[in-house]
């Protein structure tokens, strides 16, 4: 197998830094990057405006299955697109975070999610960033990271990345929920937030991106060779 075709799962809890060192990753080898946490959260901003109950099940999946998600590249980042809008910032706001914890808790939602998902990195040449890619989603995925670091530095950076947003969500505030969040992906009955037996973890507390980068980095160079 080429360097270029391998898929690769990096999992952990928010605030991990997995959306930033996928995205690096990914253009480091030329990977496509997809971001499943915003494909939930997507399904989530959809069910908030619907008016449809979190809490009923059937008309949130039937809901879900008429949301088409979209990745659409443009001036070096990813836009997430839901029906032909741009919803990349409406996404990720507090509330929807957790609404999205909430709701990816629920079979049908998942079941719409997974098929996508594999579907999307079927041909290989993807990094997929999520909670359940190694266990779950891509279990045979040929190279697995868990990034983690300790709540108080996954809630800062959270922080840090709401207030360039202009919220006035507090420090405690933001740690807490990221907590509370954590807790509820990792207690779920569905695919819950789980390091993958085989995946290679990093904690990223106190490490800078460019270090744990080129560790990640390594470990795919290392890998592909033995697919080769
Ligand atoms: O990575 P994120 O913070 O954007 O994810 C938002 C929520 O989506 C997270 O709290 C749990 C859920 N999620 C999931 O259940 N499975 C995934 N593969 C990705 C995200």
């Amino acid at each position: 197998m080429s360097e270029s075709r391998l898929v690769i799962a990096i999992d952990g809890p928010s605030g991990g830094g997995k959306s930033t060192l996928t995205r690096l990753l990914a253009e480091r080898l030329g990977y496509l990057p997809i971001d499943t946490g915003a494909m939930y959260r997507t399904l989530a901003l959809a069910i908030s405006r619907s008016g449809i109950s979190p809490d009923d099940e059937g008309g949130v999946e039937q809901l879900c299955r008429k949301v088409e998600i979209r990745f659409l590249r443009d001036d070096g980042s990813y836009r997430v697109i839901a029906d032909g809008e741009d919803v990349s910032q409406a996404i990720r706001t507090p509330e929807i975070s957790m609404l999205t914890s909430r709701i990816s808790a629920q079979r049908g939602v998942r079941e719409i999610l997974l098929k996508l998902q594999r579907e999307l990195g079927k041909e290989g040449g993807v990094i997929l960033e999520g909670r359940d890619i190694g266990t779950v989603v891509f279990p045979h995925a040929q190279v697995k990271f868990f990034l983690s670091a300790t709540p108080r530095e996954r809630g800062e950076r959270r922080f840090l990345e709401l207030l360039e947003k202009g919220s006035d969500a507090t420090l405690e505030e933001t740690i807490a929920a990221v907590i509370q969040r954590d807790e509820q992906d990792a207690a779920r009955e569905l695919a819950p937030l789980r390091k993958a037996a085989d995946a290679v973890e990093i904690d990223s507390t106190g490490v800078t991106i460019e270090e744990v980068l080129s560790r990640m980095e390594q470990v795919v160079r290392e890998r592909a060779k033995s697919f080769e």
